[in-house]
């Protein structure tokens, strides 16, 4: 497994063999790897991997290099690939990514660990290919992950010997300290285990860390895919879980949903999505009757567009004329606003919740600030969140007045030895000239987490990541890039009506970009905007961006 470090050679005469070792293991492995249609907690591994306390090694698809089986494949002429291009290739017995890069070949993992995206789709840039969905990223000669979202990184595929499964863990160390059971000492704390968390865990076992590590948090699960909560909304699926269940400096991961000031608190069946048991409340209580959401960005939308098959009806209430206003703009939201309408989810917007009204402490009713009175059964707000840090207050910790705590560039708060990251965070952004931001996506926590961990073990590296998120209904998808914050205008290309579009969010420059049908623009931005150049707004994108529609998306991912 740590051959991805030399560099692959499969140049043979005028052809390109990739060679590469298949276990029956792993073939099984391969089959059922899920391909973005798996389950909807489909973010797990084959076999969860934390280098956590243990006698056995919990990494099954390491190759055992026994029963060799080699395959050997002649995937293409030398000349049939240019510099700079990507080719999916069909082994037999699976496939590879083949990259042609400054006259050299390269070859991983062709599907993206995240959630199996085809990386052939994505964007391939100075030694690294951006996914085309969520923009995590991999090195080309590694095979290592470098942007994120996901915790696993690429096999690569060498003349010799590879291995063929469609993601690899890294090595990671063990812990060998003395559990002490009568001191009780542990070496790094980690409060919370969202995925700033986990993956500030796995890196630090990735790095070589073999004290004790322990996680400490309020919620009942093992780390799992919080991001599907809203967008897949469904009854009584298992949950898989990212780690082992097993107990694994300081750090801080905590957040709550704002509190919304309404008459009737005591009334049930009104929910906060937050957790796998909210979830499926709401999508049990919203069965064959009468949803109500409050909140027009992106979880309120998710989950009103999640429960239009299930719920006799949706109605959305909202501060704002249009949704999404506040991220993706006026224009975009308004296109937004009629899909969802011709998904028969009914707006109320301009318009405040008064009321809720219960009988037997059960929601009957929603009564709007218009006087408007809703039937509701459930009611889901999704309102935004604010940091959970109220318990640091005689800690010592710095907080700005809204509760963030700020860090520099590697995670520190202002107490040295004491980390943070995620959503509770504002930290220096350098594509925005280390002002000093919070970015609360699933992507941007998986950075912190992985900086907070090499800052921890003295090897201190800069925030290297191009903010992206991603929102999910109707089947289809918006991608988003960059950081908005401020924009004053709205450039679209494509067309808003069809839902195929590009919407570059500039002042001066281009801070942001988002789409929809458009792949794989955003990654293509995303790069742009990783490599330090500005886009500027009087010069036409072509001279940056390429913006040539390269695939569909069909499915939510
Ligand atoms: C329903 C939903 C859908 C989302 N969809 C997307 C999406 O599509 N794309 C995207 O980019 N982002 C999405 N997000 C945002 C994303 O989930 C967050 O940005 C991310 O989870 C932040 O990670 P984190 O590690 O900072 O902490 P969190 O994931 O917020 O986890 C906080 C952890 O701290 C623990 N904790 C809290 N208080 C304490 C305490 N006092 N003591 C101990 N432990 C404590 C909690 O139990 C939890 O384990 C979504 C969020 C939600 C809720
Ligand atoms: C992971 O692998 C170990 C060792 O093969 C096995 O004992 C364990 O049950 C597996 N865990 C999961 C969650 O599959
Ligand atoms: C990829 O990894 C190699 C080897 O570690 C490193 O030299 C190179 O800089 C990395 N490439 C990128 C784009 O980070
Ligand atoms: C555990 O700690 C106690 C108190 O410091 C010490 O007396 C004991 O020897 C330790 N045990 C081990 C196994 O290290
Ligand atoms: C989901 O599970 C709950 C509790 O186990 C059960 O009451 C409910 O009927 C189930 N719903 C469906 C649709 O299976
Ligand atoms: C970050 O903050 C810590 C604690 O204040 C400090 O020790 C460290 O030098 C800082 N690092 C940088 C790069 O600013
Ligand atoms: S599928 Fe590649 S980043 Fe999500």
């Amino acid at each position: 497994s740590h051959s991805c470090c030399s560099k692959p050679q499969f140049f043979f005469a005028v052809e390109v063999k990739v060679e590469l070792t298949l276990l029956d293991k792993e073939k099984e492995v391969d089959l059922m790897s899920p391909n973005g249609k798996a389950s909807p907690f489909s973010e797990c591994r084959p076999n969860g991997s934390l280098g956590h306390c243990s006698d056995e090694d919990t990494m099954t698809l390491r190759p055992q290099r026994k029963h060799r089986d080699y395959i050997e494949a002649s995937v293409c002429h030398v000349k049939d690939l240019e510099n700079g291009q990507m080719r999916e290739v069909d082994l037999g017995a699976g496939r590879a990514l083949l990259i042609k890069e400054h006259g050299e070949f390269f070859a991983m993992g062709h599907k993206c660990p995240h959630y199996g995206a085809p990386l052939v789709k994505g964007v391939l840039s100075k030694g690294h290919v951006r996914c085309p969905w969520h923009g995590a990223c991999f090195n080309i000669t590694t095979g290592d992950i470098e942007d994120f979202p996901g915790l696993d990184s690429l096999p690569t595929f060498q003349v010799t010997h590879a291995l063929q499964t469609q993601r690899r863990s890294k090595a990671m160390s063990k812990c060998s300290a003395v559990i002490n059971s009568s001191t009780g000492f542990s070496h790094i704390l980690i409060i919370g285990s969202g995925p700033a968390g986990l993956v500030c865990a796995e890196t630090l076992r990735q790095e070589g860390f073999t004290d004790r590590i322990v996680m400490c948090t309020m919620d009942k699960h093992l780390p799992y895919d919080r991001p599907k909560l809203s967008k897949v909304c469904t009854q009584n699926k298992t949950l898989k879980i990212l780690t082992n269940p097993k107990p694994m400096k300081s750090s801080f991961y905590l957040y709550r949903p704002k509190p919304l000031s309404y008459k009737g608190k005591d009334v049930g069946n009104v929910f906060h999505l937050r957790t796998p048991e909210d979830a499926n409340s709401i999508a049990t209580l919203a069965s064959s009757k009468n949803a109500v959401i409050v909140g027009t960005s992106f979880i309120g939308m998710e989950v009103a567009a999640a429960l239009t098959d299930k719920a006799h009806s949706v109605s959305v209430i909202g501060i704002e004329a249009v949704p999404f206003r506040k991220a993706l703009g006026e224009k975009v939201g308004k296109a937004l606003m009629k899909l969802f309408e011709s998904n028969r989810v009914k707006f109320y917007m301009l318009n405040e919740v008064w009321e809720m009204r219960g009988h037997n402490g059960q929601l009957k009713e929603v009564v709007l600030k218009s006087g408007k009175v809703l039937r509701a059964d459930v009611c889901v707000i999704g309102i935004g969140s604010s940091p959970a840090t109220a318990f640091l207050k005689q800690s010592g910790v710095h907080m700005d007045s809204k509760g963030f705590i700020p860090v520099n560039k590697t995670m520190q708060t202002n107490i040295d030895g004491v980390f943070a990251g995620g959503d509770v965070v504002t930290f220096p952004l350098a594509l925005r000239s280390n002002k000093k931001v919070n970015i609360p996506h699933w992507q941007m926590a998986h950075v912190h987490g992985r900086v907070a961990a090499l800052s921890m073990m003295g090897k201190a590296s800069d925030i290297k990541t191009v903010p992206y998120f991603w929102t999910a209904m109707f089947g289809k998808s918006i991608r988003y890039a960059g950081y908005g914050d401020g924009f004053d205008d709205v450039v679209i290309q494509g067309d808003l009506d069809e839902l195929k579009f590009v919407a570059f969010y500039t002042n001066e420059e281009v801070v942001a970009v988002a789409s929809m049908n458009y792949d794989p623009i955003v990654s293509r931005v995303a790069e742009v905007f990783g490599s330090g150049k500005t886009i500027r707004k009087h010069v036409p994108w072509f001279k940056h961006v390429n913006t040539k529609v390269t695939g569909q998306t069909s499915f939510q991912h």
